[in-house]
């Protein structure tokens, strides 16, 4: 399948940025991801273009993530699915950094490389690094017909459709659900029962309605980024699923607003920088109604206790008055929070930066595709 979308009429359409425009096609890109993929009589996902049948997929041992910035934090949000649907020991790692220490790299390893643009040169040096070696890698890419698509030979398009904003949006999201697929593919050539995958496979077609949920609360999300956009700085606080989220959206706010954002496991606080919580340092503290849900609120607490703002980004019940602000996320199967979270944060550095004035589709000293080392 190709992406049904013509990047050369791909225009502004009345939105103020492509940003913008990218964000609230979230819907629609996803399905595209998820079109002809999901495997309801199996309970599996169908991805035809990795090119591995069941038992090739059986003697992978251990899976990597290679990718650049918010495509490294979509692989680490991979590779926390794989470890948990599959339980195969997965991680993520920047591009840039895997070729310069003379990686280990196995037989029985599948490698990931995770790029939008299928350019970036750090990404596309790791593959050929790979290659060189004889590891097994595939492509995560957005872009058809991209340098590290060609290079890779097989993977798994993502579909998003055309992505102009420097900041990545529906291109991180497909990333998630692709990865949830390939997580659920693995998980069950192993042990993820039937009855989990089929709860997979239903959670990740509800997703793009979901996603639309999120996007009407569009207002609410502006008004709370509006209350905070005379912060010089802020924490994004997740742990373990909502870990790569809390970097994401860091990222985010960081890239448009150039507010500097900081993304921190809500259990590192006390070991350090809790020392700079005042009350002009809020805290994003991404609070999923899961088992660690009593711990998150013990973090929000701690915060609160030294001064700090705290802007809750959560689908649970929080005792009233405990956040100053709160931000409704709908509720999903847990293990997809993490991509469900996401979309909130982009709605709110978006705002934050619109408030700002920022040049949003075109921050100061970025480019879309890095394609220098
Ligand atoms: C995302 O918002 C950033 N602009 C940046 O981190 C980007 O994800 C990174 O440069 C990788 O790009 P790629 O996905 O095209 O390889």
């Amino acid at each position: 399948t190709t992406v049904d979308v013509d990047d050369a009429d791909y225009e502004l359409s009345g939105y103020a940025s492509f940003m913008h425009k990218e964000i609230s096609e979230q819907p629609e890109a996803l399905r595209r991801a998820l079109l002809g993929r999901l495997d309801e009589r199996f309970a599996t996902a169908r991805l035809g273009g990795i090119n591995l049948d069941a038992r090739a997929l059986r003697s992978i041992r251990r899976v990597k993530f290679l990718g650049c910035g918010s495509a490294y934090y979509a692989g680490q949000l991979g590779a926390n699915l794989v470890e948990e649907w599959a339980r195969l020991p997965a991680d993520a790692e920047p591009a840039s950094e895997f070729r310069y220490r003379n990686p280990v790299v196995e037989e029985d390893t599948l490698y990931v490389a995770v790029s939008q643009s299928g350019e970036t040169a750090d990404t596309l040096a790791a593959v050929q690094e790979l290659r060189r070696k004889g590891g097994r890698v595939i492509g995560a890419v957005n872009v058809v017909g991209s340098a590290i698509g060609r290079e890779c030979g097989s993977g798994v398009f993502l579909h998003a459709g055309p992505e102009v904003s420097v900041a990545s949006t529906k291109a991180y999201t497909n990333m998630g659900a692709c990865f949830a697929m390939l997580a659920l593919l693995l998980g069950r050539v192993r042990d993820l029962s039937v009855s989990d995958g089929a709860r997979i496979v239903a959670a990740l077609s509800e997703l793009p309605d979901k996603i639309a949920e999120v996007l009407e609360a569009e207002d609410a999300i502006a008004e709370v980024a509006e209350k905070h956009s005379t912060a010089e700085r802020m924490f994004y606080i997740g742990r373990v699923r909502t870990w790569p989220t809390a970097r994401e959206g860091a990222q985010k706010l960081k890239e448009i607003s150039y507010v500097h954002a900081e993304a921190y496991q809500a259990a590192e606080l006390k070991h350090g920088p809790l020392a700079l919580i005042d009350a002009t340092m809020p805290s994003v503290v991404l609070i999923p109604d899961d088992e660690l849900l009593t711990k998150n609120l013990a973090t929000i607490e701690q915060i609160k206790a030294r001064g700090g703002p705290v802007i809750a980004v959560t689908n649970a019940e929080l005792p009233n008055g405990l956040a100053d602000s709160v931000i409704r996320v709908p509720r999903s199967e847990p293990e997809l929070d993490p991509i469900l979270f996401t979309v909130p944060l982009q709605i709110f550095a978006y705002h934050l930066a619109r408030q700002l004035g920022r040049d949003i589709d075109k921050p100061r000293n970025l480019a879309k595709s890095v394609t220098v080392e």
